[in-house]
């Protein structure tokens, strides 16, 4: 179980501010966001990122299983509305939002094809539905993957992702226009945000298949 305190915390580093910013501006870059959407955010963790798009939609929703993580988010982030839910088993209507998102969960949950097919399922016709998980080809994650194999570190048992199969997955849940991406090339290493800035620019640049955070966005059919 995470405590949200020290989870949070990590959101205060350099890296941690780094890594937020630049997971966002992936899932702007390929899945765009409209002033007049319905937001859900599943797993929402402490509520950093479904905080940072709700100024700029019309309604946003963030659920996670733990109660922990949800306290923390009611008592930390305005103008989104948090409940303990998981998914699948999403306590919303079939088609209540225009978008339904993720980020670093399906690499925890259960299931991801249940996860992935309920988010679809309370996504509108014609909504967007992005998906964003840990890079199985990135070399940060790489060195994650080694120490789970060897039975070190948090990582034994997470599931990584490559680009190819978070298409394929949201494809098979009947998404189209389905479009990926990568973010997130620099190491753990808690240096200057500028520092972190450039070596994002230069890892893109160099070797846009190996961020550390790789996402897929897909539409609903109309
Ligand atoms: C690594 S955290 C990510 C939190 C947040 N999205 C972020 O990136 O900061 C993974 C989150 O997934 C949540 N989670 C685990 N199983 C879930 C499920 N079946 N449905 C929704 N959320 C789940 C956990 O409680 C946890 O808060």
């Amino acid at each position: 179980m995470l405590d949200p305190q020290a989870y949070d915390a990590w959101y205060e580093t350099s890296v941690g501010v780094a890594t937020l910013e630049h997971e966002l501006a992936l899932l702007r870059r390929i899945c765009p966001l409209q002033a007049g959407d319905r937001v859900l955010e599943v797993g929402c963790g402490t509520g950093r990122f479904i905080g940072s798009i709700a100024p700029q939609v019309r309604s946003a929703v963030g659920i996670d299983p733990s109660e922990q993580m949800i306290e923390f988010a009611q008592n930390n982030v305005e103008g989104v509305s948090f409940e303990v839910a998981s998914s699948p088993g999403l306590p919303f209507a079939n088609g209540e939002f225009d978008v339904v998102f993720e980020c670093t969960v399906l690499s925890f949950v259960d299931d991801p094809v249940a996860t992935v097919t309920d988010m679809v399922r309370v996504t509108r016709d014609g909504g967007s539905v992005f998906v964003g998980d840990l890079n199985r080809w990135s070399p940060w994650q790489m060195r994650r993957r080694l120490r789970g194999w060897l039975g070190r570190g948090s990582f034994a048992g997470v599931r990584f992702f490559g680009r190819r199969e978070l298409m394929t997955m949201l494809r098979t849940a009947g998404l189209e226009h389905v479009k990926s991406g990568t973010a997130v090339y620099f190491p753990d290493w808690n240096v200057s945000r500028n520092a972190l800035h450039r070596l994002e620019r230069l890892g893109r640049w160099a070797w846009p298949w190996a961020g550390a955070f790789v996402a897929a966005c897909g539409q609903r059919p109309q």
